[in-house]
């Protein structure tokens, strides 16, 4: 049984103040909620906020991003040993922000993978095709290297997350549809399965402006085991219902 996960990846917003206010609002409306896991991913500097405020609920923390080294001279990174020190259940890696801006690689995305794992982190891999990919047909190849490469060398994966963020869809309001998402989510599942002999356990997230209009039919797709929201996460109105159009109420 794979449980869904409702992941809320904030990205560059939301001081210590708003985060507290944030799990504030959203602790009591999670009571009617069950059979979803909730992550949220606020930045580095609100995860002891965070932690704090989510004691005592079963909303998980997630790290946005980690680098590989325990410690050491490397100025502005955090270690996955911080990560987990700030309480943290998950971390993202390979998000196409990071690859876009920050040049990641699929190396550099298994590197920080396999880091996490070591640390006792459960690790959401994201992978995704660019437009121009997708134009030229390329969309199943990329993904396969994308995951091929991202796990390398890990044996155990009973502790990563896939995540299906099609770049042209992060941000822009227009999700891929049903039909792409079924058939990039089922490719995934396949190449688990080839490498993976217990493949079938592992979670596959879609992410890509999903909002409380589509999330029940993105939700409902087959091999569609939650979702990783970025806009629609920020304000607790919108990702309560995301959550709720999974999340069996008692
Ligand atoms: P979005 O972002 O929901 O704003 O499209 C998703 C993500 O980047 O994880």
């Amino acid at each position: 049984m794979r449980t869904p996960l409702i992941a809320a990846n904030w990205k560059m917003n939301k001081t210590t103040g708003e985060t507290r206010e944030f799990i504030m609002e959203l602790t009591p409306l999670l009571r009617d909620v069950t059979g979803v896991e909730i992550a949220i991913a606020p930045p580095f500097t609100s995860l002891p906020v965070a932690a704090k405020f989510i004691k005592g609920t079963d909303i998980k923390l997630c790290a946005q991003d980690l680098f590989w080294e325990d410690r050491g001279a490397y100025t502005g990174e955090i270690s996955p040993l911080m990560i987990k020190d700030c309480e943290c259940t998950y971390v993202i890696t390979g998000h196409s922000e990071r690859r876009q801006y920050f040049g990641e690689t699929d190396d550099v995305v298994n590197k920080k993978l396999k880091a996490g794992l070591r640390t006792g982190l459960s690790v959401i891999m994201c992978i995704g095709e660019t437009l121009s990919e997708r134009e030229e047909g390329k969309t199943m190849a990329v993904l396969e290297r994308q995951i091929r490469n991202g796990l390398s060398g890990v044996q155990d994966i009973s502790n990563i997350v896939i995540a299906y963020e099609p770049v042209w869809a992060i941000g822009t309001g227009i999700s891929a549809t049903p039909e792409q998402i079924k058939e990039a989510h089922s490719f995934i599942r396949k190449i688990l399965k080839e490498l993976y002999k217990d493949g079938d356990s592992v979670r596959i997230l879609y992410g890509g402006s999903v909002t409380p209009e589509n999330s029940s039919e993105i939700l409902s797709i087959e091999d569609v085991d939650g979702a990783l929201v970025g806009g629609a996460s920020l304000k607790v109105e919108s990702f309560i219902r995301i959550i709720k159009s999974k999340g069996v109420k008692r």
